[in-house]
């Protein structure tokens, strides 16, 4: 800790002469920069994806493909408040699936999202806190241009909105067809999560989407409109549509979310602190009922080759995956009020300072990528 402290403030004083930005703040003396393959490290981050994933509503489960940067921030005596960057993979599993990231699988090359999020985390090991207190993500699909040049019969992805009739025609023929085959319940489309399209003997749409339970017997299935108002999505299906001059091929496979049964409140802050609960990877957890509020949000950009002109890539690659992450306005930094994380009501706060910049980043980042197609990997 000594020697790394030291060359924290030799780097910080290099970078201070360089730039010459005015006296650094004593605060900033616990602002480490750390390795991005250290084991400790590597942890927190798949803490970190896990609530982030937890926390969303919509979209695909992120799974962590590698530490892009990170700085730690000592608290006295209370833990530390981590500051990452985490280059990520969209994976097959919905977020509402609820499945952890290292249970789902990642994507194939040609039908990837990919992208970085910014996020700050708590950690008090002896206190067994993790804390999820701000994110956001930005996300894109991998270049269908490149992707083109080298696979040219590879599905293309194609718009889920209703702009292209075909998608929708197949979701829909797709969902009939289980409807059909299902002996009890009748399911109806909330939306199209995913749609490619590939000539296969025919046009082939793939579809994917979300059903949510309706009221309807199979008897009433064709003419019956009753809807539940507040019904939520129970399961992701796949579906497929080919056609030909001879006949349409149409085929369906679900699969259902467990049902999400929140766990008693009381049970959660105690798997919190007491010492026989040793935490287990995925038992600390965040408090739902927190009183600190910021938490973020996943933005979706399309293909960087779109309404681009070929060649003119190179240039602002750093802008391709903005992701902004704003804790404070403060250089100084602000205090964040966590006593609601601790059992006993003593007045506990920690110090947020604004998002570090990636101009000073560890000579010890990127670590390693778990895919490391750099068609998949943000700048
Ligand atoms: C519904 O299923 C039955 C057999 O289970 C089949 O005979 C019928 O053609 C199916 N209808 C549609 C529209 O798929
Ligand atoms: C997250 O990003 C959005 C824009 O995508 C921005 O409006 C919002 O302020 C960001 N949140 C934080 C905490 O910076
Ligand atoms: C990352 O760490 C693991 C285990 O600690 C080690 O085996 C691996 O070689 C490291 N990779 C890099 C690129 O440093």
């Amino acid at each position: 800790m000594g020697l790394r402290l030291l060359l924290a403030l030799c780097g910080l004083a290099t970078c201070c002469r360089a730039t010459s930005v005015p006296l650094v703040v004593p605060e900033a003396l616990h602002l480490l920069s750390r390795g991005c393959n250290d084991s400790d490290v590597l942890a927190v981050a798949g803490f970190a994806l896990k609530d982030i994933n937890k926390d969303r509503e919509d979209g695909y489960v992120l799974s962590l493909n590698r530490v892009s940067d990170v700085w730690e921030h000592r608290q006295d005596g209370l833990g530390s408040l981590f500051y990452l960057t985490l280059d990520v993979l969209e994976t097959d599993c919905h977020v509402l699936s609820k499945k952890l990231w290292k249970d789902c699988g990642v994507r194939m090359l040609h039908e990837s999202v990919y992208g970085q999020c910014k996020v700050a985390f708590y950690v008090n090991k002896p206190r067994r806190v993790l804390y999820l207190h701000a994110y956001n993500c930005t996300l894109r699909p991998v270049s269908r241009r490149m992707i083109h040049d080298t696979c040219p019969d590879c599905p293309a992805p194609s718009t889920t909105d209703l702009s292209n009739p075909r998608v929708l025609e197949a979701a829909t023929e797709s969902l009939a067809k289980y409807n059909n085959e299902s002996t009890s319940k009748q399911y109806s489309l909330v939306k199209i999560t995913k749609a490619s399209t590939q000539w296969v003997v025919g046009p082939a749409y793939f579809v994917k989407y979300l059903i949510k339970e309706s009221p309807c017997t199979k008897s009433q299935a064709s003419s019956c409109s009753l809807q539940l108002s507040d019904s939520k999505p129970v399961g992701l299906c796949k579906g497929q549509l080919i056609k030909t001059d001879m006949k349409t091929s149409v085929s369906a496979e679900c699969e259902f979310f467990e049902s999400q049964v929140p766990a008693p409140e009381g049970e959660n802050s105690a798997a919190k602190q007491g010492p026989e609960n040793l935490p287990k990877e995925g038992t600390a957890s965040t408090n739902p009922s927190s009183k600190a509020v910021p938490r973020g949000s996943v933005q979706y950009l399309p293909d960087l080759d779109d309404g681009k002109p070929e060649g003119s890539q190179e240039k602002d690659l750093h802008e391709a995956f903005p992701v902004q992450l704003d804790l404070t306005t403060n250089p100084l930094g602000e205090e964040l009020d966590v006593s609601f994380l601790f059992l006993w009501p003593v007045k506990e706060k920690l110090l947020v300072l604004p998002f570090p910049k990636r101009n000073h980043r560890s000579s010890e980042c990127p670590g390693p990528a778990q895919m490391g197609n750099p068609l998949v990997l943000p700048p």
